[in-house]
């Protein structure tokens, strides 16, 4: 069984997300989703409109994703893809050359974005804000 892991915070989820985790679970058989908490948000400087919760049930009911677990730091990649036994990890090509360091580990790949959507262009365009 080939594991793919991919990390990200997918908040608003839209179709640029939706084609990123396609193409990502076409690489292998079981898709692993690292999603960022709220605490590992802060830390990245991101402001969520959707709690982690809310983001995470949304991001399980996708089915190309076998499983989503918390993004807590930037540190945590190489035990991830030990201890699920990872085979590719992918993201955007926003993150090119990142994390080549993870090349020691498994196979990295970095698919091209989605043009003309994210989900700050989305909380730009409709004024999102949440009390
Ligand atoms: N992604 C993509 N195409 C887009 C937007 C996102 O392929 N148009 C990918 C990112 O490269 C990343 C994953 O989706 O691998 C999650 O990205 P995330 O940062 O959560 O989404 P964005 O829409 O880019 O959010 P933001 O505007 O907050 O950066």
């Amino acid at each position: 069984m080939k594991k793919i892991i991919t990390y990200g915070t997918f908040d608003l989820l839209h179709y640029g997300h939706i084609n990123l985790l396609k193409r990502a679970k076409e690489l292998g058989d079981y898709l692993i989703v690292g999603l960022s908490t709220e605490e590992f948000n802060q830390i990245k400087g991101k402001k969520c409109y959707f709690t982690y919760e809310e983001r995470k049930k949304l991001i399980e009911s996708i089915r190309y994703v076998d499983l989503v677990i918390p993004e807590v730091s930037w540190e945590q990649k190489i035990n991830d893809i030990i201890n699920f036994q990872v085979n590719v990890f992918v993201i955007g090509d926003d993150w090119k050359g990142k994390f080549d360091y993870l090349e020691d580990y498994c196979e990295v790949v970095y698919l091209p974005r989605t043009p003309e959507i994210s989900s700050t262009k989305i909380k730009n365009e409709l004024g999102l804000i949440r009390d």
